[in-house]
């Protein structure tokens, strides 16, 4: 089977790799329709995670179920699943609590575990013709429809972008009549803002410099904010002070809310410095979301901050340590929640929002690919370039593949 495999720094290869085969009764094979290419697998890419060259990557899968093991019995050969991007195996303390982003039984080397992901497990990922799903009663979404239709795309980013933004916002505490900043509009960024909007937020700012990507998050509803023009904080105050409606309603005391009630870090460890995009700030956004929040607001850690770090300029840094103003925090009371997103507990109710017609997610695809163009397609998404913000690996042909 042809498959997508990390060679080094910047360096991606497709070539043919075994089809994988069941190793336990519990598991299944799932011929892949749709695979999505991550922000996260960019840190991969730049060689900020340390990862074994020949590793197969990807971990926004969707697809058909191609053989099931004796012990599955939840789903059959031809049920059309998506994978949450976490792997989980349903009866661990976590688990059971519905923390499937910590399972404490699939990574012998900590909690949590994905496909084709540094750090996370042994676990080949899922940008190739088939991937092996573990414990795939509890990890296979059952989805509608049949491959290649109006919902594909919608339906792939089940499998990490959508639950991911709706979990920031979770984190941050977002509800009817909310304030939200948001840093960075990528994909976890834009649908942070989409989610936000979806639970009834009132204000929703969305800080970047990428041209494109700010033009969407504008169609999807927010406030485009260009850290280019200036301090995104400061421009975020004097916006929210230009609404008459808010500022005339204002108690006393009250002109000290000139930020937001919930802010998002969707850009993590590799972000820009504000005043100077070519360099790199590694606390620009956690900084931001810090300044940005009201007293007793809330912040959700989105972005990914992760350690050993072998492309980190300091010894510091390389440990994922970083100084950033605690006291703030603690003097404003804000609440702070971060980690990965624990992609089961929201996938089933966002599908049956797509299906009743209620989302529609795939607004932020930009590209649709064959697996042939995935090299290419990293280094463009890497460089944020021609429009690169969201690249789905198609494969087969999907509405005969049913
Ligand atoms: N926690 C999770 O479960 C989870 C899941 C998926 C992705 N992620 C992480 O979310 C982050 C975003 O990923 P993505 O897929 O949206 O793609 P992405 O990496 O392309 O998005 C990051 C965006 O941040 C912007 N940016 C850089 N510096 C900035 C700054 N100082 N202020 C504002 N914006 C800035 C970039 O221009 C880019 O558009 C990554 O760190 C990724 O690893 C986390
Ligand atoms: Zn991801
Ligand atoms: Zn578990």
């Amino acid at each position: 089977m042809k498959a997508v495999s990390y060679e080094g720094t910047r360096k991606m290869k497709v070539s043919d790799h075994p089809k994988p085969k069941l190793k336990s009764p519990t598991d299944a094979l799932l011929r892949v329709t749709t695979s999505g290419i991550c922000g996260s697998d960019l840190h991969m890419f730049d060689g900020r995670t340390p990862l074994d060259e020949g590793t197969v990557v990807g971990h926004e899968i969707m697809g058909v179920i191609d053989e099931v093991g004796d012990a599955v019995s939840s789903i059959k050969k031809g049920d059309r699943v998506v994978l949450p991007f976490n792997i989980a195996c349903g009866f661990c303390y976590n688990c059971h609590r519905g923390n499937t982003h910590a399972c404490l039984t699939m990574n012998p080397e900590g909690a949590s575990a994905a496909y084709g992901y540094a750090g996370m497990g042994p676990y080949a990922g899922g940008q190739a013709e088939f991937v092996l799903v573990p414990h795939a009663d509890f990890n296979c979404l059952k989805l509608p429809g049949t491959p290649g239709d109006q919902w594909e795309d919608d339906f792939l980013l089940l499998s990490d972008v959508f639950p991911t933004g709706y979990h920031a916002a979770e984190l941050a505490c977002v509800s009817p009549g909310k304030t939200v900043a948001i840093f960075g509009a990528g994909p976890v960024g834009l649908l942070a803002a989409y989610s936000s909007i979806l639970k009834g937020a009132s204000e929703v700012y969305v800080v970047d410099n990428i041209r494109e990507r700010l033009e969407k998050a504008k169609e999807l509803g927010a406030i485009p904010v260009n850290f280019s023009d200036g301090d995104p904080v400061e421009q975020i105050f004097k916006l929210r002070k230009k609404n008459k409606g808010i500022q005339q309603s204002h108690r006393p005391g009250e002109e000290k809310l000139e930020g937001v009630d919930c802010a998002i870090d969707a850009v993590g460890y590799q972000a820009r410095d504000d005043k100077n995009p070519d360099k790199e700030k590694q606390t620009q956004a956690l900084d931001n979301v810090i300044r940005v929040v009201n007293p007793a607001g809330a912040i959700g850690l989105i972005g990914v901050y992760i350690a050993p770090d072998p492309g980190a300029k300091n010894s510091d840094a390389k440990r994922g340590i970083f100084s950033f103003p605690l006291a703030d925090l603690f003097d404003k009371a804000l609440s702070l929640g971060c980690g990965q997103a624990p992609v089961k507990r929201y996938n089933e109710y966002l599908r049956d929002l797509i299906v009743n017609g209620r989302a529609k997610p795939s607004q932020i695809v930009s590209h649709r690919i064959a697996i042939e163009d995935a090299p290419e397609a990293y280094d463009k998404f890497d460089q944020r370039i021609d429009g690169y913000t969201k690249v789905l690996i198609k494969f087969g042909d999907q509405k005969k593949a049913a």
